[in-house]
């Protein structure tokens, strides 16, 4: 018998989407709207949100690999879709940071570590736990892209915000794939200990990481 009911799992699992999706929100208000907003800050936070994208190309592509099997063909062929975008967004946006004189990451950032390999522990547990996680952590922007867009043409990136215009339509899709998949594969009192036991883990590493890309400016 698992610690905690199916029921009680979503709505847990709810409260932490809507949480991050609040925390997301304010910090990047803060930080985005701030009137003397570098474009030295903005490409600092970018070159460390742009690793996510790739990221998920590799997790998409191990659970893919792992656990075709167990999921319905559409979902396998909804997954290729959404790792495709993915590599998408990591295109368009290195593309950018090289136009500014940035480079494009090639290796996860030091700060992000606990991130990377809560997602590679996930996948290693069963066939919707790394789901249950990402989906936490996709959910969790979707407040902030109309903030990213408007400010990056604030201070005259509107190269940027295109992309994440692009970024913005495409999330939707991921955040609504992924409750689908939960809501259809997390089905075994394993599956809901493993699930949440993810999506409590990404909420720590979340934070962490909008109080890193987003850091407060220190009064001196
Ligand atoms: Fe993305
Ligand atoms: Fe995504």
């Amino acid at each position: 018998m698992s610690a905690i009911t199916r029921e009680e799992f979503f709505t847990e699992f709810r409260a932490i989407k809507e949480e991050l999706k609040n925390y997301a929100q304010e910090k990047a208000e803060k930080f985005w709207t701030r009137e003397d907003l570098t474009q030295e800050e903005v490409f600092t936070a970018i070159e460390q949100r742009v690793w996510l994208e790739i990221a998920y190309v590799f997790f998409l592509g191990k659970q893919i690999n792992d656990y075709w099997k167990e999921l319905d063909r559409t979902t396998v062929t909804a997954l290729c879709k959404h790792m495709w975008e993915e590599a998408h967004h990591y295109e368009i946006i290195c593309r950018v940071l090289e136009k500014h004189g940035y480079t494009a990451p090639t290796e996860p950032p030091a700060q992000h570590l606990g991130w990377e390999n809560l997602h590679w522990e996930a996948l290693g547990k069963d066939r919707a736990c790394a789901v249950a996680v990402w989906n936490c952590s996709e959910t969790s922007t979707t407040t902030t892209h109309d903030i990213v867009i408007e400010n990056c043409r604030r201070i005259g990136l509107p190269d940027l915000a295109r992309c994440y215009e692009t970024i913005k339509k495409d999330e939707e899709f991921h955040a609504r794939l992924g409750e689908m998949i939960v809501e259809k594969y997390v089905v075994t009192d394993e599956h809901i200990e493993n699930a949440i036991w993810g999506a409590r883990r990404l909420r720590e590493e979340m934070i962490h990481y909008y109080d890193t890309i987003y850091p407060a400016k220190e009064i001196v």
